[in-house]
């Protein structure tokens, strides 16, 4: 179906242009939350280099509750405003995280996580959730990696209704 490899550092350009091109053609029939985003966590989670969590939290209530995602079991609750997830939602703006524990109020799900990177998800003007990846490497996020996360959460976001 879906061929996934992992790549090293450097032609990231390249990398995520056809990571959304395979992000497109996994969505494009469906348009379920839970599935597509389930699917979409696995895509992810298998084709970046140097993660050990990749998943979703979505709001719920007034607060974040986890979604589906690969790695380690992880916190159910995140209230807005805490943690890098909760701050990324409340800003409604990608949090790239060199250092995790630099971080103030960093919340640990996985104590292997060194750096992380968590991107809002606004639809129509609503905040859904947010996109959380979480890396073992310092620095394993920079620039490109955020340009290229955004567009492929904005095809997830495309696929919904
Ligand atoms: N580190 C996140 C919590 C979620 S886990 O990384 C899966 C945070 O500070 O919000």
């Amino acid at each position: 179906m879906f061929e996934m490899k992992k790549i090293q550092a450097g032609g990231k350009a390249e990398f995520y242009a056809d990571l959304l091109s395979q992000t497109r053609g996994l969505l494009h029939d469906e348009h379920d939350l839970t599935a597509n985003a389930a699917n979409f966590s696995a895509l992810l989670y298998h084709s970046l280099a140097d993660v050990n969590w990749v998943g979703f939290y979505f709001l719920r209530d007034g607060e974040l509750l986890v979604g589906p995602f690969q790695g380690k079991p992880a916190c159910v609750h995140i209230a807005l405003g805490k943690g890098v997830c909760g701050t990324a939602a409340q800003s409604r703006a990608t949090q790239l995280v060199p250092d995790v524990n630099a971080f103030p109020g960093h919340i640990f799900c996985d104590g292997d996580s060194r750096s992380e990177i968590v991107v809002p998800l606004v639809k129509g003007g609503e905040l859904l959730g947010v996109l959380d990846i979480d890396s073992p490497e310092l620095a394993r996020f920079d620039q490109d990696d955020q340009a290229g996360l955004e567009a492929l959460a904005k095809a997830f976001l495309d696929s919904l209704p």
